[in-house]
């Protein structure tokens, strides 16, 4: 078992505690990290001790939606004035933790796609309607029979929204201002890609654009303002970056969120 502990930091004595393990009926030994510290329980990191994200200044609410306190800020920045005389589009609604803490009253229908959603949000949501399938089936067979005003569309993949985007775009005509709110984990790649062929490849076939930089998030973010750009060329559409947050964890992990005010010319 390693303790891997972020860079920089001399490992606390981690003491142990028993505690009863009711699947097996026994004792056992329970790691107990320090204050301000916490154990990786499953995964590849399992028994690494971490230092916990400092949310202290994270309150209530947005605990409560169970969403990172950044993606939160920046979501409702986004979605802040919005009246609820549209649609909203959630691209990757999965749990519906964006959809139950932001979204709920800011729209007149809400339209959810994931290949499982949360079942709970059909009743939770007002004019729900429920896509269950491939992000790639819905944007090419589905969202071009929609006639509704969409008024905002959240993008909230794992990886790269690069994909989705594009599709989207080439497959809804925007007739009336949008707001784009955009989730990007491509950053943690980004590092890997840059020396190699097929890294710069796969940077340009997503984004449009070349792996010009590092892989850090504000080259991440260049990336994804590009191909927003090209958007706006092709479809002959005004897109304006109007918010951005970035998200680090202990691991290395980063993500960063970003809105767009979308208009048609
Ligand atoms: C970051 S989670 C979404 C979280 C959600 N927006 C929320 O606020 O609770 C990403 C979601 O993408 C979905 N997903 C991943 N690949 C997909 C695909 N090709 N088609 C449809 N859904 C996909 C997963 O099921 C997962 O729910």
């Amino acid at each position: 078992m390693s303790n891997r502990l972020v860079p920089g930091f001399t490992p606390p004595r981690v003491p142990y505690r028993k505690a009863f393990d009711p699947s097996c009926g026994c004792e056992k030994r329970i790691l107990k990290p320090p204050a301000g510290f916490h154990a990786m329980t499953t995964g590849r990191m399992r028994g690494d001790i971490l230092r916990r994200p400092n949310y202290n200044h994270v309150h209530g609410e947005q605990r409560i939606a169970g969403l990172n306190p950044k993606k939160y800020t920046q979501r409702k920045d986004l979605a802040a004035g919005m009246t609820d005389d549209g649609i909203i589009l959630h691209l990757y609604a999965g749990n519906g933790n964006l959809a139950r803490a932001i979204y709920k009253n800011r729209a007149r229908g809400h339209i959810l796609v994931d290949r499982a959603v949360n079942p709970r949000l059909k009743n939770e949501l007002r004019n729900a309607v429920v896509h269950e399938k491939s992000m790639d089936k819905f944007l090419n067979e589905d969202l071009p029979q929609i006639t509704d005003r969409i008024t905002l569309v959240d993008i909230d993949p794992f990886g790269s929204p690069a994909p989705a985007i594009k599709t989207f775009f080439a497959n809804y005509k925007v007739r009336n201002p949008l707001r784009v709110a955009v989730t990007d984990g491509y950053a943690n790649f980004l590092a890997l890609n840059k020396d190699s062929e097929r890294g710069q490849r796969n940077v340009r076939n997503l984004y449009l654009s070349t792996h010009a930089g590092d892989g850090s998030s504000k080259n991440q973010l260049r990336l994804l303002d590009n191909l927003m750009n090209q958007m706006a060329l092709r479809y002959n559409l005004r897109i304006r970056r109007v918010n951005e947050a970035q998200k680090y964890l202990p691991t290395g992990s980063k993500t960063i969120y970003a809105g767009y005010q979308v208009t048609p010319t």
